[in-house]
């Protein structure tokens, strides 16, 4: 027997997830603020704790106190959520280009996040100086049509010096060529010498096991952490 709220789920989360260009993909999550949470908790995602825990290992007592965050492609705001939870209690700022997205993260009382609604390509960097964060932290942003490869030298560019970038994105083909751009991206911020791999591992992002094995399924990301050189 399926489960139906796992069937909406997937249909909204999975199905109607359009993959022309990031203008659509905008309309897209506008359009799906109200139902995301919902959607994402009926899939078990587990990406915000993923990036959270991931955080912890990487931060002093002190300096979750002290670091500067930026949950870019921050969406309702659920990574931001699962850091603090996990101690971070410096300045978060929020990074979308979903206006009601961004709205969500903004409500969401004791984060007291700053907001920006910004769309991140390479021709429009983030209006913010270089070397601001100690932290980036992106769950889902990066991809074909949503933030391209090519914008890794901006997350590298918003890093103070010893800073920190953690990425999940998932694993799909759809997203094949991009995880390959990326490679090359990463490729030649090593050679020059500009950041480095401090680790790199597959895990469960989405899974659901409805009553009677009606929908079964899982969905892998791969979370991903730099640091700048
Ligand atoms: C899969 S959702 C993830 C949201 C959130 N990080 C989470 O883990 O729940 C992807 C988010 O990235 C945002 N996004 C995609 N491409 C973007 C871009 N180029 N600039 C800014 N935000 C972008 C979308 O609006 C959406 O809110």
């Amino acid at each position: 027997m399926a489960d139906p709220d796992v069937d909406v789920a997937l249909q909204r989360i999975e199905k109607d997830y359009p993959c022309s260009d990031v203008k659509e993909m905008t309309i897209y999550y506008d359009q799906c603020a109200q139902t995301y949470e919902l959607d994402v908790a009926n899939l078990n995602y587990a990406t915000p704790r993923a990036i959270a825990e991931a955080a912890s290992n990487l931060a002093l007592d002190d300096q979750k106190r002290t670091w500067n965050i930026l949950d870019l492609a921050s969406g309702t705001g659920l990574v931001g959520e699962a850091l603090r939870k996990s101690g971070f209690s410096g300045e978060l700022t929020a990074l979308d280009c979903s206006k009601n997205m961004l709205q969500a993260a903004m409500n969401k009382p004791g984060l007291n996040n700053a907001g920006i609604l910004h769309t991140l390509t390479v021709d429009s960097p983030v209006p913010l100086p270089d070397s601001t964060f100690d932290l980036i932290a992106c769950g889902g942003g990066f991809g074909k049509d949503a933030i391209t490869a090519k914008c890794f030298q901006e997350v590298i560019r918003l890093l103070k010096v010893g800073g920190f970038f953690i990425k999940s994105s998932r694993i799909s083909d759809q997203l094949k060529e991009f995880h390959k751009e990326f490679e090359e991206e990463l490729s030649h911020l090593e050679t020059s010498q500009r950041v480095k791999v401090v680790a790199s591992d597959m895990y469960s992002q989405y899974h659901w096991n409805t009553s009677g094995g009606g929908s079964t399924g899982i969905v892998s990301g791969k979370l991903d952490v730099y640091q700048k050189l």
